[in-house]
C-alpha cells in the first residue's frame, strides 16, 4: 500500500499551554511511532501546521485523533493524497516552532500533490520544498 499524507493548519484554544503541548506531542509520538506515522507540526504560538504521512490505516486513525483534539481548532485541510516516498522519515512527532509569516507562506504555498520541484518556469517554491527547508537543519542534526 502507498504512503499518503495530510497536511493541515489549526489554531490553538485559548487555554493552550506550553504544558499541553508537551503532553499532547508525548501522547502523538507514541501513538504514531506504533501507526508508522511520520512528519512534523509547526507551531507560531497560535496556529498549528502539521504534515503527517504513513501507512492509510494508520494516518487514518491518527487524522481522527488531531480532528477530534480539544486543543485546537478550526482545522482546514491544505492536502491530503498518496506521496511515493516518504518526504519526512525523521520523527513520529517533531515540533518546531516558527515565526508566524513563516507558517503562513508555508500553508499558503502550492500543495498540489505534495510535489517537491516547482515545474519549469515556474519561480515560486511548492510548500513542499518550503516546508523541508525549515526541517532540512534539524533532521540533518537527527
Ligand atoms: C496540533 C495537534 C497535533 C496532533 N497530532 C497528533 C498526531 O500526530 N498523532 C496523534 O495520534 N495524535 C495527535 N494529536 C492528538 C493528541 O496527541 C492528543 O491525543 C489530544 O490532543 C488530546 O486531546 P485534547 O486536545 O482534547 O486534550 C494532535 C493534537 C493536536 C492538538
Amino acid at each position: 500500500m502507498p504512503n499518503r499524507a495530510i497536511v493541515y493548519i489549526s489554531e490553538a484554544s485559548e487555554d493552550f499551554t506550553t504544558g499541553k503541548l508537551e503532553s499532547l506531542m508525548a501522547d502523538a509520538a507514541r501513538f504514531n511511532r506504533g501507526a508508522g506515522v511520520t512528519g512534523v507540526l509547526l507551531f507560531d504560538g497560535q496556529r498549528f501546521l502539521q504534515y503527517m504521512e504513513g501507512p492509510p490505516d494508520g494516518l487514518e486513525v491518527a487524522y481522527s485523533r488531531v480532528t477530534g483534539a480539544s486543543s485546537h481548532g478550526g482545522i482546514i485541510e491544505l492536502a491530503h493524497g498518496r506521496v511515493g516516498q516518504r518526504r519526512l522519515p525523521f520523527w513520529p512527532m517533531r515540533c518546531l516552532h516558527t515565526e508566524p509569516d513563516l507558517l503562513r507562506d508555508i500553508a499558503r504555498a502550492d500543495w498540489t500533490s505534495f510535489i517537491l520541484r516547482a515545474a519549469d518556469g515556474h519561480e515560486d517554491a511548492t510548500a513542499m520544498e518550503r516546508l523541508l527547508a525549515v526541517v532540512e537543519p534539524y533532521a540533518r542534526a537527527a
